[in-house]
């Protein structure tokens, strides 16, 4: 859910244009990033009008996905208090929103952005933010070397793919200069995955730990080109929403990839849950990242308690617990072990 002064001041912007206009522009965007998602200089967005769409219909989803990647990585690191926040591509703003809800100790934020009429929109909303009010815009276009303040948390959401190829490890390396943290975020497509499996190998080679999704440092266990890691946020859609979007549903599921590595200590996962648990009758089916032990499917029956609750309150993208991780060597009480691609989980809704 948008904060509530963003929301007021996107309906405010929104009010601009006919829904016709902004539907006409989203279709048009949609199309752009389908048929060319790397232009090699982010040239999706081209009009006011497009600015506006883009903010209308993408901004709530990707403040979603930032939100819930931050969420995640807070918890890894409860000692991270950032005092300073750089965001790279920032589009609309949408990342320095969700730094602010999740880092409240937050007071210096730049944006870096190519496009004068995103900055332009990001302002105005960011202006209604008691702590956006004084962020710094800064138009440029992101190349390796480019000067750059430093900052204890940056973040690159939904524009690393947007970069050329060959510079994007350069750009990877040059976010981490001097970070506490670094958050990258891409859709949770198979192009997007790979772009966050990138930088998450350069983060690493870096110095840096993984704090999620992933609750190791070491290879991905999942093969590129069969599965990608990704995630879902739900989000509401607003009436306009559904308009300008010609949808009917009253919510929309975000997927994302992401990867957020830091120099801070902290804690990791035992395990990262992979898909919706599957809820039956008295078992709980969960796919996990397991880090070197792989991807396993563990089954969590109701003789098993409070390992039981906590599987039937855990979500897609939760942290799971090293206990959660001893049913899978078979203690032999209750649920037992299933493997990867059992029937267990057949009906996983993806
Ligand atoms: C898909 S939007 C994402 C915006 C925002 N980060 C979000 O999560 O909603 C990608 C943004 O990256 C910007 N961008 C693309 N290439 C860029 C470059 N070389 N330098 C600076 N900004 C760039 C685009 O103008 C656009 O605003």
């Amino acid at each position: 859910m948008l904060p509530e002064e963003l929301r007021t001041a996107l309906d405010k912007t929104l009010s601009g244009y006919s829904p016709q206009e902004l539907s006409d522009s989203v279709a048009r965007l949609t199309e752009r990033y389908r048929t060319n998602a790397a232009t090699g200089g982010g040239t999706h967005i081209r009009s006011r009008a497009d600015v506006a769409a883009y903010a209308a219909y993408r901004m709530p989803a990707t403040y979603a996905a930032a939100a819930t990647a931050m969420r995640q990585a807070a918890a890894m690191t409860p000692g991270f208090r950032p005092g300073s926040h750089l965001d790279v591509g920032g589009g609309t703003g949408a990342a320095i929103w969700a730094a602010g809800e999740t880092w409240p100790s937050i007071e210096r934020v730049t944006v870096i952005e190519h496009d004068p009429q995103i900055i332009d929109l990001g302002k105005r909303l960011a202006r209604t933010s008691e702590a956006l009010r004084a962020a710094t815009w800064r138009q440029a276009s992101v190349r390796p070397g480019l000067d750059r303040p430093a900052a204890d948390l940056v973040t690159m959401s939904y524009a690393l793919g947007e970069l050329p190829q060959d510079k994007r490890r350069e750009i990877v390396r040059w976010l981490a200069a001097d970070a506490a943290m670094v958050i990258v975020i891409e859709p949770g497509t198979p192009a997007g995955y790979a772009t966050v499996a990138e930088a998450r190998e350069v983060l690493v080679a870096q110095g840096l730990s993984v704090a999620a999704p992933c609750p190791h440092d070491g290879r991905c266990p999942i093969e590129q080109g069969r599965d990608w890691c990704h995630f879902s946020v739900r989000l509401p859609r607003t009436s306009l929403h559904r308009r300008i979007k010609a949808g009917t549903l009253s919510f929309e599921d975000e997927k994302f990839s992401y990867v957020a590595a830091t120099a801070v200590p902290g804690e990791r996962a035992g395990a990262r849950i992979l898909r919706h648990p599957v809820k039956r009758k008295g078992v709980v089916s969960l796919r996990l990242c397991a880090g070197q032990e792989g991807i396993r499917d563990v089954i969590v029956s109701k003789r098993q308690g409070d390992l039981y609750r906590a599987a039937r309150d855990a979500d897609w993208g939760d942290g799971w617990g090293d206990d959660g991780l001893r049913l899978d060597h078979g203690n032999g009480e209750g649920g037992g072990s299933g493997s990867a691609g059992g029937s267990s989980l057949e009906d996983v809704d993806d």
